[in-house]
């Protein structure tokens, strides 16, 4: 059986300054685990709003991670796919004779099946209004009526839904925040953090109740607004990315060591307020993976060696070392 604790400490390692949002996921799969769900609904359905960058998309991968070893273990439907009303028979696949029916449909029962399955919906504003009605479905009684012999179940998913619908309002509202610029004309723009994520939230169930139907709203179990990233929220972030860059480096037989400096250096490129992690993610790649891997394209290395990152001028060097007994001599 699964430990609350466990599985919350999981999370957190994955999921960095979300606490409420992975509260509200590992509520839903103690749950779910303990078999006490109404089981005639799917096991949790959740809807993610907020600022981009911040882990909405990620944190059902992460889920599918910490519970079945790999983040890859997701449904993932792409709502972008969904813009016209003729898209929805691609959800299921088109009957034989109709167009598409040559396509694989998104979702099939046997992707359904395993236990705890993650479903996620990305970007739910841009499909068209006939998706929402097999949503509701969904989200009502736990199954989608095909129009053939079998319908498809989701009574063993999580269904998990992103949105972006009030994106604009939430950037404007985080720039103003982050830029912290306020002459004494300009005072009304003035916030502090804490009244801006307030704000954040304000508008983002504000929109969502102005852009879906009430009984859709009322159909999903949590609607969560995550929180802008801050300034220690992307070291912690940094130190997750590092970790997987190595831990590939490592696989590839490329032993690393990356200085201080080197992490500051990667965090100022990286940081922009606006756009939570993926400008530091960006910075990962563009300053260290992609010369780093050029670099041993080019010379090769020899297992024994080890790569040294340092800062160099406005860039990070690679200085190759020797391993000789587990300590490293350059
Ligand atoms: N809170 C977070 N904790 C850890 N990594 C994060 C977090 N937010 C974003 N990331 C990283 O940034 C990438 C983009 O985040 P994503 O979840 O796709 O953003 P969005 O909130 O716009 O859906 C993720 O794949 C992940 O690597
Ligand atoms: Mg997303």
């Amino acid at each position: 059986m699964l430990k609350a604790q466990e599985l919350r400490e999981q999370m957190r390692k994955e999921i960095i300054g979300q606490d409420r949002a992975i509260d509200a996921v590992v509520r839903a799969v103690m749950v779910a685990d303990l078999g006490i769900c109404d089981p005639r609904r799917p096991l949790g359905t959740f809807l993610f709003l907020g600022p981009t960058g911040t882990g909405k998309s990620q944190i059902g991968r992460s889920l599918a991670k910490v519970l079945h070893g790999d983040e890859n273990e997701v449904v993932a439907v792409n709502c972008t796919e969904f813009k016209n009303p003729h898209d929805v028979a691609k959800l299921v696949g088109a009957p034989p004779g109709y167009v598409g029916h040559e396509q694989p449909p998104f979702l099939t029962q046997e992707k359904l099946d395993r236990k705890l399955t993650i479903v996620i919906f990305e970007e739910l504003e841009k499909a068209d209004r006939a998706f929402y009605d097999l949503l509701l479905q969904i989200l009502e009684r736990g199954e989608l009526k095909t129009g053939r012999a079998v319908d498809l179940t989701f009574r063993n998913c999580f269904i998990m839904m992103t949105s972006n619908v009030c994106a604009k309002e939430v950037d404007d509202i985080t720039k103003n925040a982050v830029i912290g610029f306020s002459p004494p004309s300009h005072k009304f723009e003035e916030l502090d953090q804490d009244s801006a994520d307030a704000k954040i939230q304000t508008v983002c169930i504000g929109a969502v109740e102005d852009f879906f139907s009430p009984e859709f709203i009322n159909r999903i179990d949590e609607i969560i607004t995550f929180n802008r990233l801050k300034e220690e929220h992307l070291l912690a972030i940094l130190d997750k990315f590092l970790l997987d860059t190595r831990a590939r480096l490592a696989m590839a037989g490329v032993g690393t060591v990356i200085s201080d400096p080197s992490k500051k250096f990667l965090i100022e490129r990286g940081t922009n307020l606006r756009y939570g992690a993926r400008p530091l993610r960006r910075a990962v790649r563009e300053y260290l993976e992609y010369p780093l891997a050029s670099m041993i394209a080019e010379k090769g290395l020899d297992p024994n060696e080890v790569i040294h990152v340092e800062v160099g001028d406005g860039k990070l060097e690679f200085h190759v070392g020797r391993l000789v007994k587990g300590a490293i001599i350059s």
